[in-house]
């Protein structure tokens, strides 16, 4: 039994896709989701999927042992990044060494790094009149957005599209691949 945590900092509609596609797989448990803010919406989400929420500070995230200490009490084996917008500490990536993976509405290493999250990377790209976009899913590393590529899935983006439709687009990229190839990435 793999046990997977799954951190997020708004929405959680990745993070309740993942548990939705876990939830009838016995050698997989979503086991804990954390969030860096009481309102964000994922812990409703987390209420309602009967999985077990814990909510921390910035701070307590950069300079202690809670967070490793409650991944610990909850034995997780496998760390996934769904919308979460904090840098993670390199304590934490050294405890869970290639076990931490993150998703980037983007096509890394483009639109990438600090500041580079959510909204901000649709309206960056729809600025840039760029024509296609796309999902990075990556291991995580010290430096935002910069370890080793897993996947990557492009959508074409039209002269209609703004920056709503174009993340409406890149969701649905997420739903569809980030559940199997979080599962791939566990299996090896
Ligand atoms: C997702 O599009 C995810 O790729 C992005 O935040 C959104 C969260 O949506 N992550 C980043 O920008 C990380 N740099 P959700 O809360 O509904 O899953």
């Amino acid at each position: 039994m793999t046990r997977i945590a799954i951190f997020a900092s708004g929405s959680g509609s990745n993070a309740q896709n993942i548990a939705e596609y876990f939830a009838d797989k016995n050698e997989f448990s979503i086991s804990l989701i954390l969030a860096n803010k009481p309102d964000a919406y994922v812990l409703n989400r987390a209420k309602n999927l009967n999985i077990p929420s814990f909510v921390f500070t910035n701070k307590e995230f950069q300079t202690s042992e809670i967070v490793i200490n409650k991944l610990k009490e909850h034995k997780i084996d496998f760390i996934v990044l769904a919308g979460f917008l904090l840098k993670v500490p390199s304590n934490l990536i050294n405890a869970f060494n290639n076990k931490i993976v993150n998703i980037h509405p983007a096509l890394l290493p483009n639109y990438g790094g600090k500041g580079m999250y959510g909204m901000n990377v649709h309206n960056s790209v729809i600025e840039n009149k760029e024509t296609e976009s796309g999902i990075t899913i990556h291991y995580v590393n010290e430096n935002y957005d910069e370890g080793q590529i897993i996947f990557q899935a492009k959508t074409l983006i039209t002269p209609n599209d703004d920056a709503e439709s174009l993340a409406s687009k890149i969701h649905i990229l997420e739903y569809k691949y980030f559940p199997e190839i979080i599962e791939g990435a566990i299996r090896g």
